[in-house]
């Protein structure tokens, strides 16, 4: 394997969300990195925080949100940006946006404009960001177009929405987002809402593009069949915080949080036969969360600390990190 180079350096992030019901720590102290070209996985339970996680690293969330922490997007070896300190609508984000790191959203029909069609949304981009004129700006969306797996390009290319199925329309803001040749995509589960044959398809397509194209992508997912063909590496969160991290490898033979523990039991998985147990209770209200550790009502081996104190974050290998009293052996740090 090459030489790692940073992309992305998320320090300690807090996105809180103030609400009638309170305040909803969405993501709250999560650190994490990204080098170049690699595939990280983010995994987690519905309401865990991965969308929001993504979205603050776009910086599409609104001003005031982010209430500390950093993320630094390093463009070159030489030139650091802090995302967070850029105002989310401000022209050097704007750049950046769309143009080096670039998102797939949980929704395609809410980021595919209904009234405008397929070529007109990818040339908007393309103008936008890398200021080609009409005629080159529509050649490099039937080129996408076709880079993407969308056959008869030309008379997609003047298509509504609505007029493509699910899986085209995936491929569609695939398309889209990669327009711009970004050095890094977001991809928030972007083939929930497709059958398996086309998620194959898709993740196919998203790997050969990595190829190419040399980008890094974030694979944002609830499904760790998911993570394990795509991701090198994969961080596991709970609650807004990041509980695990590790190189697939690890999370899948050598997993160590009980949260993940249980998530891999409540997937099947080939060769094995036992029943699958599926993680007991549920995710709890975010503006009601249990003292200690956020995860000790469901966990199987919760001691008496964990309903008293969070958990502090322990190293259990070079590049395996866990947060939970069982690794505790005085070396911690809180996270
Ligand atoms: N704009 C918002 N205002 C208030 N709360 C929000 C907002 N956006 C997200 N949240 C809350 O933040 C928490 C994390 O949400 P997020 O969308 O990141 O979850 P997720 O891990 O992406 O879940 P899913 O797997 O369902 O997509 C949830 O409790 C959610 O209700
Ligand atoms: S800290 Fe305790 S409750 Fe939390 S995951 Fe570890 S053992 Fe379970
Ligand atoms: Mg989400």
């Amino acid at each position: 394997m090459g030489e790692k180079r940073l992309l992305l350096d998320i320090q300690d992030l807090r996105t809180h969300f103030r609400t009638d019901d309170g305040i909803i720590k969405a993501v709250d102290g999560i650190t994490f990195q990204v080098n170049r070209g690699e595939t990280l996985g983010i995994v987690g339970e519905s309401g865990c925080g991965k969308s929001v996680t993504s979205l603050s690293i776009m910086n599409l969330i609104p001003e005031g949100t982010i209430t500390s922490g950093q993320i630094i997007y390093h463009k070159s070896e030489n030139e650091q940006i802090e995302i967070t300190k850029l105002e989310p609508h401000s022209t050097a984000m704007r750049r950046i946006r769309g143009n080096e790191l670039a998102m797939i959203f949980q929704e395609p029909m809410t980021s595919l404009n209904p009234v405008y069609t397929i070529g007109e949304q990818i040339m908007e981009a393309v103008r936008l960001h890398l200021k080609a004129d009409r005629q080159r700006a529509r050649q490099r969306a039937l080129e996408m177009l076709e880079l993407v797996g969308i056959s008869a390009p030309g008379q997609r290319v003047n298509e509504y929405p609505h007029q493509l199925s699910g899986g085209m329309r995936q491929r569609a803001m695939i398309a889209m987002a990669l327009s711009c040749s970004p050095n890094c995509l977001i991809a928030d589960e972007p083939t929930t809402a497709l059958d398996v044959t086309i998620e194959a398809q898709i993740l196919q397509l998203m790997r050969r593009l990595q190829k190419e194209l040399g980008m890094a992508i974030i694979i944002i997912t609830h499904d760790l069949g998911v993570i394990g063909t795509m991701a090198e590496r994969v961080i596991v969160m709970y609650t807004g915080k990041v509980v695990e991290q590790a190189t697939t490898d690890d999370i899948f033979y050598n997993p160590k949080h009980p949260y993940t523990k249980g998530l891999l039991n409540s997937i099947p998985q080939i060769g094995r036969k036992e029943r699958l147990i599926p993680i007991k209770g549920t995710v709890p209200n975010m503006t009601a969360l249990p003292p200690g550790c956020y995860f000790a009502p469901r966990c199987p081996e919760a001691k008496d600390i964990c309903h008293r104190e969070e958990p502090a974050v322990y190293d259990v290998g070079n590049t395996h990190t866990v947060k939970c009293w069982l690794y505790d052996q005085g070396e911690g740090r809180l996270a």
